[in-house]
C-alpha cells in the first residue's frame, strides 16, 4: 500500500491518481439530480481505469472499440450492460461477439452496420437488440429518413429488435437551451416514428455532454443546469425510459495529475518552470494553448496568487508544450510537485502519448478504504516506437 508521499518520491516522472470515494460521491450526486425514468450509461472512453469500481453504481457502459469491450470483459462487466457503439464497428470483432454469449445492445450508425448486424443475426440464428443513432449532421449516426427506412425494414425482421434511438451531439455542452432544443426535436421525432410508422421506442439514449468547470473563473452553475435538464425531460410528451450517456461529468473530478518541476529558468524576462510531464499526458478541454488557468496546487506549499508568474512547460521538445501561461506560483523550486485538479476525464487517454518517445505516466487508484494501489506502471514508449526489423 502506498501513500501519496511515497508515490511522489518514487515516481521519477508524472502520474495520475483516481479517487474512488470522490467518484462514487459524484455518481450519487448525479443520480440525485436525475428524474426517476433516467439511468446513466458511462462512456468509458472518458476513463477506462475505473470501470470495475463503478460497475455496481451504473446501469450501462458505452463502448466504442474492441479494446474498450476487452477492458470491460477483463474486469467482469456483464455483457447485458454493454452498449456496443462506434462509427466503425470492426466486422471481425462483431462476428466474434455473436459467437459468444454476448447479450448487450448494438448501436446502428450506418446502413452498412445495419446490414452487417442483420446478416450476423441470421448466420448465428441469434436475436439481438439495437439502438439506431440519429446523426447530428456529422459522420456519426444516420439521417432521419434512414431511420424511417430501417424501422420499416425491421417490421419483417424477427431477429433484430430495435429498442430505441440514440443521440449525441457533442461534449462540454454548456448551453441548456441547446439541450432543450435537441430533446424537443427528439420528442417530436419519437412521436412521428410511433404515430406515422408504428415504431415504438422503449428507450431514448441521450448523450447530454454535461460540462465540467476546468479553469479558474469558470462560472457554470451545475445545480441549475441539472434542475433545468430534469424539467426538460419531465416535459417530454413521449413517455419512455431515458438513458443518458455521460463520460466527462462522471469522472473529471476524481482525477489528479501530478508532475514534478525539473528545471527553472528566466529567458528574456519570462520565467519558465519545466516539468517532467507535459501536453502528451494532460489535456484539458478548451485549453486553447494554455490561455486559461487550470485549478491546481503545489504539494506542501501555499500558492501565492500575488507571487511571481511562471509559464509551466512540459518535457517535450515542442514549443507547443505549454500547460499554463503566466501562472502566479510565487517561489517555486526544482523538485516541487504540481497537482492539477479535475484530470479524471479524457486527459489520461487523450495525450499524444507516443510523441517524442517519452514515458506514459503511471496510474494509481485511491480505493474506498483509503488504500492507494498502482493500476498501471509507467510505460516506456520507446519500446513501441523503436523499429522492429522483420524479414
Ligand atoms: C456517443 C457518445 N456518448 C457519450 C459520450 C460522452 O461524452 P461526455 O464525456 O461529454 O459526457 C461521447 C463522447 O465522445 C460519445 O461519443
Amino acid at each position: 500500500m502506498y501513500t501519496l508521499d511515497d508515490i511522489i518520491k518514487t515516481n521519477k516522472t508524472a502520474f495520475y491518481v483516481f479517487d474512488i470515494n470522490v467518484l462514487k460521491e459524484r455518481i450519487r450526486y448525479l443520480k440525485s439530480k436525475m428524474p426517476k425514468n433516467v439511468s446513466i450509461c458511462y462512456a468509458i472512453k472518458a476513463n477506462p481505469f475505473v470501470v470495475k469500481e463503478i460497475d455496481p453504481d451504473l446501469e450501462k457502459f458505452e463502448l466504442c472499440s474492441p479494446g474498450e469491450v476487452e477492458i470491460c470483459k477483463s474486469v467482469g462487466i456483464d455483457s447485458s450492460k454493454m452498449v456496443i457503439s462506434g462509427v466503425y464497428k470492426t466486422p471481425e470483432y462483431i462476428d466474434s461477439l455473436f459467437k459468444e454469449e454476448f447479450n448487450g445492445v448494438y448501436t446502428i450508425e450506418s446502413l452498412t452496420q445495419y446490414f452487417l448486424l442483420c446478416k450476423l443475426s441470421q448466420k448465428y440464428n441469434k436475436n439481438i437488440k439495437v439502438l439506431i443513432r440519429l446523426t447530428n449532421s456529422s459522420q456519426f449516426g444516420v439521417n432521419e429518413e434512414d431511420i424511417e427506412d430501417i424501422s420499416k425494414d425491421l417490421k419483417t425482421n424477427e431477429k433484430v429488435e430495435c429498442i430505441g434511438i440514440q443521440f449525441f451531439s457533442g461534449t462540454q455542452k454548456t448551453s441548456i437551451k441547446k439541450v432543450r432544443r435537441e430533446i424537443e426535436h427528439m420528442d417530436a421525432f419519437l412521436i412521428h416514428l410511433r404515430d406515422d410508422l408504428g415504431f415504438t421506442s422503449s428507450v431514448f439514449e441521450y448523450g447530454l455532454g454535461a460540462p465540467v468547470s476546468y479553469f479558474e473563473g469558470d462560472d457554470f452553475d451545475e445545480p441549475t443546469y441539472f434542475n433545468e435538464f430534469s424539467e426538460i425531460i419531465n416535459s417530454m410528451t413521449y413517455k419512455t425510459s431515458i438513458i443518458i450517456e455521460l463520460g466527462r461529468s462522471v469522472v473529471a473530478s476524481c482525477g489528479k495529475y501530478y508532475t514534478h518541476i525539473v528545471d527553472l529558468k528566466c529567458n528574456k524576462g519570462i520565467n519558465y518552470a519545466l516539468v517532467d510531464g507535459g501536453m502528451h499526458q494532460i489535456v484539458y478541454f478548451g485549453q486553447q494553448m494554455a490561455m486559461k488557468q487550470p485549478i491546481m496546487s503545489i504539494i506542501g506549499k501555499e500558492i501565492k496568487t500575488d507571487g511571481k508568474e511562471w509559464v509551466i512547460c512540459g518535457a517535450l521538445c515542442s514549443m507547443n508544450d505549454i500547460i499554463v501561461k503566466q501562472m502566479p506560483l510565487g517561489d517555486i523550486e526544482i523538485g516541487d510537485t504540481l497537482c492539477f485538479e479535475n484530470a479524471g476525464a479524457y486527459s489520461v487517454m487523450e495525450g499524444m502519448a507516443l510523441f517524442l518517445s517519452r514515458d506514459i505516466p503511471a496510474v494509481y487508484m485511491k480505493k474506498e478504504n483509503g488504500e492507494v494501489i498502482c493500476i498501471r506502471d509507467t510505460f516506456e514508449t520507446f519500446e513501441l516506437n523503436k523499429p522492429k526489423y522483420k524479414n
